[in-house]
């Protein structure tokens, strides 16, 4: 328990948080929340509130909170080596040990990881990597990423601009001039309502094939996605979408970057988006779930292909000119290893699978009549309900609306968390893969009263 009564002045004085409204945070008018303590799916705050947390943090606590497996290993790195850097061969225990685990459920073609600290960072060592790559390869011009509308891939120079989202861009003079965007893989937002799941997909394929005319293939590195489209609304691909996709990079012979911060390591109910899928990357974002976010760390894993040109870079170059301090960090490092044999031992990933359905069933059965319900999607712990207007025409509503930051609310003074995702009116849920059958009744009993009590 907090016993210092100024924190509330404190914070607003001093503490620049992100993604929050700045203004109305100095002023008071947003409310301020010390979290205190978490367990299961549950988190407190310091006035004793208790919260099912249905979107895992920032879907990063795939294990659930409180897992003295994960504390214990972190307090035995720490007594033991805090740090040490890994640059120029060397390692811990805790960070080998974790580069083969995750090599071990990684699909086959893939060869070392590298870690860094935050997807973003880790987004960012790709595209570094991918430069790199095409600059080995004698073809300085194969340069540019494509990325995706709605896709959200970090909030740095380069990953604020392969993210899809204008909030994200505005006024930061993103994206940057290496970065175009191509059509989301967004079916429920297709351009016309008789497009069929199939027709959408030819619709997408067919974007992206016109972007890579015009920008012409010799100018285009890599196309970087979500298996799952996350921050950009939690939208699952259409039927057919990554094989058509797929084919369609290897005819140009661009690289695929899955970002998996958010589906790696267990949220579909598959170790990872790129097996569920079906998805051959080039290279693969790993955040989050690699420690459930009990120590900061990412990674970017890379396949043999792109591996073996790194190497006869550095035989021409000498060494890679890329690492960060805490690349490797013992502390996360040691989460890791942790984390990832908890999810193991307690098949938390065949959990997310089961449990993750039912949610999503049970979301669909409640909420798909409603009038001012267009869409309940989702896959494994994934999951969304999207309003709008009117059904029939389609209509969305107006962004001041705030009907989806309302419906929030209304769900939060229930004592459940989900997220208004930023883009549209969209409820986003990404629970722990803890979750229990009853835990995603209430999640759902809950929901149902919050979206009756802002759109009847
Ligand atoms: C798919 C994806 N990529 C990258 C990131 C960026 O990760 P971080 O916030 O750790 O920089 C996120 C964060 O939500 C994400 O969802």
């Amino acid at each position: 328990m907090l016993r210092n009564d100024q924190l509330d002045q404190w914070d607003r004085d001093n503490f620049f948080h992100p993604s929050t409204h700045l203004a109305d945070f100095a002023r008071g008018n947003l409310p301020n929340r010390v979290v205190t303590g978490g367990q299961g799916c549950h988190i407190e705050d310091r006035d004793g509130t208790r919260l099912l947390d249905a979107f895992a943090g920032l879907y990063c606590v795939n294990v659930g909170y409180g897992r003295q497996e994960i504390a214990e290993a972190i307090a035995a790195q720490a007594r033991e080596l805090a740090y040490y850097h890994a640059y120029v061969g060397h390692g811990t225990e805790a960070s080998i040990t974790l580069a083969k685990m995750v090599l071990d459920r990684a699909p086959d073609h893939m060869s070392k990881v590298y870690f860094g600290l935050s997807g973003s960072d880790a987004n960012e060592t790709n595209i570094k990597l991918i430069w790199y790559y095409n600059n080995i390869l004698g073809r300085p011009e194969k340069k540019k990423i494509i990325s995706r509308w709605r896709g959200y891939h970090g909030s740095g120079l380069m990953t604020g601009s392969l993210t899809g989202l204008e909030l994200f861009h505005n006024k930061f003079d993103l994206p940057l001039a290496q970065v175009v965007h191509t059509e989301a893989p967004y079916y429920f937002r297709r351009p016309r309502a008789d497009m069929t799941e199939a027709r959408f997909t030819a619709h997408c394929v067919a974007e992206l094939e016109a972007l890579i005319e015009r920008e012409g293939a010799e100018t285009i590195a890599a196309f970087i996605g979500e298996p799952v489209l996350g921050t950009g609304g939690i939208v699952p691909p259409p039927e057919g979408y990554w094989p058509a996709i797929q084919a369609v990079l290897d005819r140009h012979d661009i690289l695929l970057v899955a970002d998996e911060v958010v589906t790696g390591f267990g949220r579909l109910g598959t170790m990872f988006g790129s097996d569920h899928y079906g998805l051959k990357p080039d290279l693969i974002t790993i955040a989050k779930g690699l420690t459930s976010a009990y120590a900061p760390l990412s990674g970017s894993i890379v396949s043999d292909k792109m591996w073996s040109v790194l190497e006869r870079g550095t035989d021409e170059n000498g060494p890679i000119g890329h690492g960060w301090t805490y690349s490797a960090h013992p502390i996360g490092a040691a989460a890791g290893v942790a984390n990832l044999e908890l999810i193991d031992a307690l098949d938390l990933v065949g959990n997310a699978g089961r449990v993750g359905g039912y949610l999503n069933e049970a979301l669909t059965d409640a909420l798909a009549d409603h009038p001012h319900v267009g869409d309940v999607r989702g896959e494994g712990m994934l999951a969304a309900v999207e309003f709008l207007r009117d059904r029939d025409s389609r209509s969305f509503f107006d962004a001041s609306d705030k009907i989806g930051p309302q419906v929030a609310a209304a769900l939060l003074d229930q004592g459940v968390i989900a997220r208004a995702m930023p883009q549209g009116d969209i409820l986003g849920f990404a629970p722990p893969f803890c979750l229990t059958t009853q835990e995603a009744d209430e999640i759902v009993g809950k929901t149902l009263k919050a979206v009756t009590k802002v759109l009847g």
